[in-house]
């Protein structure tokens, strides 16, 4: 019986180095990794020129909106643009209208991603105002849960230290990890009104209104917390040399915490944004070059955990306003983050285990997705074709995502994505989207 298909003429990473070899897929899954004359016959080939084939990103940090707020991104657009950038595992965040944070929401989500999908989705849920609802949340297949502490998103009381501690506990029992966006909110709140009553709505006030303390404040309070709950902690976007130091004292220590940087902290500072205006802007916002460099040296020491692009569409008009506090933070990155990443390599910044590593391996022990992120047999069949050597520059008018604006825009790249398989099935080819609505699935927690 031949297997579905058998991709040849590959250079492989599997197990920590590049093999030259082929690849068989059969029931979605890699069934073997070999030499061609090793390898079943196949229904289908097809031959990767002898380009280089990694296990696909897994981006934990994705707002796939729709629902309410489809008109800024849908789960079509959204898993496009994933596709598009070689990632084929979302996991998608609660800030919804109306907010996932209870099974009836999270279960409808999942309806509507599971028709419209092209690669595989994962969802967070916010916490109920009830933490006895956690266990039907996780049930429904929830795989982690966001804590935003810069403002209330779900059901918890934010500034309630107990109410986090029972928060931690409830779902640190049953193993389930708890993401956060760590900024203080008093801290927020307070620069802004000093901000506003100085007649600022200039982007650089807005950075004055996000400073690094109250990303501080915020991460320390929540380390104080997880040293006193078994929960694993997962720090979001960590962008501050300041609060880097913080979480990595404490994972230092032992505790069982990780975390993620995005591509838009690592690559810009705060200098750039008078050059891209709000365009640039996020929460937290870029930092100065210092801090830049301070991610850079923890990446080189292997202490960041992974990358997240934090894809956060808007549309144009919600980001080109006229005060900057009317503007929507948020950047999108799917379509961004691969190809700005193998940049990194060609500089010799990054290696190609390190990227592995950083947007495929940990993200999927972090997040508990069993047989996902590395390229080995009886995986699911989730690769990336990259052509390492391809010069071209960032053109986000090309973008699938409803977002089509980026800092990156014209940001001249060597390396792009040109093939991407879901479950064994090709999804992207050179750019081009080949999968209908409703190919990828819906992966639950497995416990
Ligand atoms: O920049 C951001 N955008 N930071 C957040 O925390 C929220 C996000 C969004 O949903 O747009
Ligand atoms: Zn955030
Ligand atoms: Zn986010």
């Amino acid at each position: 019986m031949p297997v579905d298909t058998v991709l040849h003429n590959a250079k492989i990473y599997t197990r920590g180095r590049i093999v030259e070899a082929g690849l068989a897929i059969d029931e979605e899954r890699i069934f073997k990794i070999a030499k061609e004359t090793n390898l079943p016959p196949a229904s289908t080939k097809i031959d990767l020129k002898g380009n280089l084939t990694l296990p696909s990103l897994i981006d934990p940090h994705v707002h796939l909106r729709d629902q309410q707020l489809a008109y800024k991104e849908d789960f079509f657009s959204g898993t496009a643009a994933a596709a598009a950038g070689g990632v084929t595992l979302t996991i998608d965040m609660p800030n919804n209208k109306p907010v996932t944070m209870d099974s009836k929401s999270l279960r409808e989500r999942m309806r509507l991603a599971e028709k419209r999908v092209v690669i595989n989705v994962a969802f967070y849920s916010a916490f109920p105002e009830n933490l006895g609802e956690v266990p039907s949340i996780i049930e429904e297949g929830a795989v982690a849960f966001k804590l935003y502490m810069s403002q209330k998103i779900g059901g918890l009381d934010i500034d309630d230290d107990d109410m986090f501690l029972h928060a931690f506990n409830a779902v640190g029992k049953m193993g389930v990890p708890v993401a956060v966006h760590a900024e203080d909110r008093e801290t927020l709140e307070n620069m802004r009104r000093r901000m506003e009553k100085a007649g600022r709505k200039d982007v650089e006030a807005y950075v004055k209104a996000h400073p690094p303390q109250a990303e501080v404040k915020a991460t320390k309070r929540i380390i104080q917390l997880g040293k006193k709950s078994s929960a694993h902690l997962h720090f979001c976007h960590v962008s501050s040399a300041a609060a880097l130091n913080a979480v990595l004292e404490a994972k230092n220590m032992g505790l069982p915490f990780t975390c993620e940087v995005t591509p838009h902290h690592l690559l810009m500072s705060s200098e750039d944004l008078k050059r891209y205006g709000t365009l640039a802007l996020a929460d937290p916002p870029l930092r100065t070059k210092d801090d830049v460099k301070a991610l850079w040296t923890a990446l080189e020491h292997g202490s960041i955990d992974a990358l997240a692009s934090d894809h956060a569409p808007h549309t144009m008009e919600e980001k080109e306003v006229e005060s900057v506090w009317d503007a929507k933070p948020g950047i999108p990155g799917l379509e961004t983050m691969l190809p700005l990443l193998l940049t990194q390599i060609n500089d010799g910044r990054l290696t190609i285990s390190d990227l592995v590593r950083l947007t495929s391996e940990k993200p999927a022990q972090i997040f508990n997705l069993r047989g996902r992120g590395s390229l080995d047999e009886g995986n699911h069949a989730d690769i990336v074709v990259v052509d390492i050597n391809r010069e071209y520059k960032i053109d986000s008018s090309r973008f699938y995502s409803k977002a089509r604006y980026s800092p990156f825009d014209d940001w001249k790249v060597k390396g792009k994505p040109i093939k991407t398989f879901v479950n064994g099935q090709l999804v992207m080819d050179e750019g081009e989207l080949v999968a209908k609505p409703g190919t990828g699935q819906i992966v639950r927690w497995e416990g």
